[in-house]
């Protein structure tokens, strides 16, 4: 998406916009296709006995959406691989956590804490049963949190923190959401990273004084599989943080999306 020219990108961000009410019909029936035949290859749901993969298209008020659509277990596997934690500091959060997916693949790495923020009451209880059923060998944090609530009234704690977006929301509830976590960065300065998957706003962080993208990639002909990673200036010291350079992009898969 950032590599299309500035005109081209505004004609098709919001056709693209998976969470818009018209368009976001015709994309259910692509994502229900696309969370099938994944779920066939990944096995996610078969392996671990939980309710992820199954899109859900809800529509509670004429102006309220919940496109629930689950982000490729692999892909967040390897972003998560990719960000320098030190064990046990950071906290997860996960906002518009739906059915919960990226929230159990986080629990597979040691943060101190997972967080998911999900406006939908049915979303937010598959995901609470998701968790209770989800125990690999390999998970390293069980201290899951998960708030029924509007990402717009979380507030964010004291600790360092991975915030995850899969195409969570529209572009000014986006712009709100990262102005939030500015002024929380801004207030007490920590190490932070914005995980945003399919970053159809990316612009919105492009512009941000607090934050700077440190990483690009994801399969090109996988739009929904694309993501960009950015940090907070503190976050992203030095060579380990994978600071933006054609060296650290995701290139080891020949799809890979190198061009900014
Ligand atoms: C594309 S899904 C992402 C699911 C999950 N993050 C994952 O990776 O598997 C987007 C989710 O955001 C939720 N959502 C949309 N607007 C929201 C808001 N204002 N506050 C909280 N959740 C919201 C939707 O209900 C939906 O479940």
């Amino acid at each position: 998406m950032a590599a299309l020219n500035p005109l081209l990108a505004k004609v098709f961000r919001g056709p693209l916009d998976l969470n818009g009410p018209v368009l976001g019909r015709i994309f259910y029936l692509f994502e229900y296709a696309r969370s099938y035949i994944e779920e066939r290859s990944q096995a996610f749901d078969a392996r671990f006995g939980t309710d992820t993969s199954v899109p859900v298209f809800e529509r509670d008020q004429k102006t309220s959406v919940h496109f629930y659509v689950p982000t490729t277990a692999s892909v967040i596997y390897q972003i998560l691989s990719s960000i320098p934690l030190q064990p046990n500091q950071y906290v997860f959060v996960d906002m518009g956590s739906g059915k919960g997916r990226a929230l159990l693949v986080a629990s597979e790495f040691p943060f101190a804490k997972i967080v998911g923020i999900e406006r939908s009451d049915h979303l937010h209880r598959i995901a609470e049963e998701n968790i209770k059923r989800y125990k690999p060998a390999s998970q390293q944090c069980a201290a899951f949190d998960l708030h029924c609530m509007d990402a717009l009234d979380y507030s964010y704690g004291d600790e360092p923190l991975v915030l995850f977006l899969f195409d969570p929301f529209g572009r000014e509830i986006l712009r709100n959401v990262i102005a939030n976590l500015e002024a929380s960065l801004k207030a007490r300065p920590r190490e932070a990273y914005v995980v945003y998957v399919y970053p159809q706003y990316e612009d919105l962080l492009q512009n941000s004084s607090v934050l700077h993208r440190v990483r690009v990639g994801g399969p090109r002909w996988q739009p929904w599989s694309q993501y960009v990673v950015y940090a907070a200036s503190t976050a992203a010291g030095g060579d380990q943080a994978g600071a933006e350079n054609p060296s650290h992009h995701d290139v080891g898969s020949d799809s890979a999306v190198t061009t900014m």
